[in-house]
């Protein structure tokens, strides 16, 4: 769900059975990246309380036109210019009439009137009351002014009739207020993003490795995919399961991965290069597993492996090649240094020495570098990141290739 990274959502509660589902509501849109405020109306107050919503939204509820506490905090002027939308669930019968008529005269009401963002409502009321004539009538009169309605729907009602007026699932509501906002940044691109750890085999059973889950490139690949891009992920061995609407393509050592890469990178758009790749690899693998012998120590001679990334910018129709730059000192110079010296396009540098983020954490932060800018993103889960990384991304791609 993409769409709602970050998007401000002012979520108004109205007096009806089914303020309930609003809870479920606001859960899921934190989850789904968005920032909410709650207004709540006095008759709300009396179906649900407003400290469930503030510890679900994780912000305070706003529930009085006048209160000078609020005032002093977020006024309902600055509410107002706050809000990417604004959704009334539940919206009663009396609230959509007070807002057809242009009224202020509670703070939700007044910020329906002082916000330029969209306003939708998700009507909910007895199926009698839908029906009713001045409803009807005031229905048409929102939809006028180009506010929107989702549903309501029909079936049982809490009051035991049947029929048309039940407010619709929170589901059902998160995917309407998603749709309001356009999210195609990527449309029509062709990405190819590297993920995981490699395995460089010394035996049958032993191999050379990292601490790479692959969470970082996998997220990518997620965002990437939700911003409408075709996504092809060539990933080492991690537990993770494929992104949907990812097409992915399982290597095991560095060779492997540079094969899949040159296999899937003509025509394609961007190249990202997430993996911690094994710089080298034992020369010589052996066919059967290794004895322990009475030597006290032994040697393993190493060869380098190709540089993938390095390989892809070399391309003489090259994509636009983004890597990753894992450091513990230096972070900032190092990364610099090897944008230079591998033709990258643009680096993202990762300060791995610092605890939580990085390898195998959840969360990440990093500065993103190109030859103009560099553009420092704080500490967030890598999902979250993922998602601001091809916001950065995307304004860089020429619009046909
Ligand atoms: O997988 P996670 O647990 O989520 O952790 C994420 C991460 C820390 C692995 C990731 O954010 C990251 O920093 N990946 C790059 C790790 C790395 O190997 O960095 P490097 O500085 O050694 O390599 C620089 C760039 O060259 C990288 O884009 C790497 O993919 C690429 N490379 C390196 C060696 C090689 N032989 N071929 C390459 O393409």
């Amino acid at each position: 769900m993409l769409r709602l990274t970050n998007r401000q959502i002012l979520l108004g509660i109205t007096g009806g059975i089914a303020a309930y589902k609003s809870a479920e509501l606001t859960r899921m849109l934190k989850k789904a990246g968005a920032d909410v405020r709650v207004v709540m109306t006095p008759a709300a107050a009396e179906f649900i309380t407003p400290l469930t919503l503030q510890a679900l939204s994780g912000n305070p509820v706003h529930l009085q036109l006048l209160d000078p506490e609020a005032e002093a905090g977020m006024g309902h002027i600055e509410l107002a210019r706050w809000a990417d939308l604004i959704l009334v669930a539940p919206a009663t019968a009396d609230f959509m009439a007070r807002v057809a008529a242009g009224m202020g005269n509670d703070l939700l009401t007044t910020l329906c009137l002082a916000s330029d963002a969209p306003l939708c409502l998700a009507p909910a009321m007895n199926q009698a009351m839908w029906r009713d004539q001045q409803t009807q009538l005031n229905v048409q009169a929102l939809q006028a002014r180009g506010i929107q309605l989702f549903g309501p729907a029909s079936g049982e009602q809490a009051c035991g009739d049947t029929g048309i007026g039940r407010m619709l699932e929170p589901e059902a509501l998160l995917q309407a207020i998603a749709n309001q906002f356009d999210y195609d940044l990527l449309n029509g691109k062709r990405i190819v993003i590297t993920a995981g750890p490699t395995r460089e085999a010394i035996d049958p059973v032993r191999f050379i490795s990292n601490h790479s889950s692959g969470k970082m490139g996998y997220a990518l690949a997620e965002a990437a995919a939700d911003a409408g891009a075709e996504v092809i992920l060539i990933s080492g061995p991690v537990n993770l399961h494929a992104p949907a609407h990812v097409k992915r393509i399982m290597v095991e050592s560095a060779q492997d991965m540079l094969d899949a890469a040159l296999h899937t990178a003509d025509n394609c758009d961007v190249f990202i290069g997430a993996a911690a790749v094994a710089d080298y690899r034992p020369e010589f693998v052996s066919t059967n597993k290794l004895k322990k012998g009475k030597e006290e120590s032994m040697e393993i001679r190493l060869i380098k492996n190709a540089d993938i990334i390095a390989t892809i910018a070399a391309l003489p129709n090259k994509p636009f090649t983004i890597g990753f730059a894992a450091e513990t000192n230096d972070v900032l110079n190092y990364a610099r240094e090897k944008r230079l010296r591998k033709q990258l396009d643009m680096i993202i540098a990762n300060d791995v020495s610092i605890a939580g983020i990085g390898f195998n954490s959840d969360e990440n932060q990093v500065t993103l570098i190109t030859s103009t800018d560099e553009i420092s993103l704080p500490q967030t889960s890598k999902r979250q990141l993922a998602r601001q990384l091809i916001e950065h991304i995307a304004p860089h791609l020429p619009t046909t290739r």
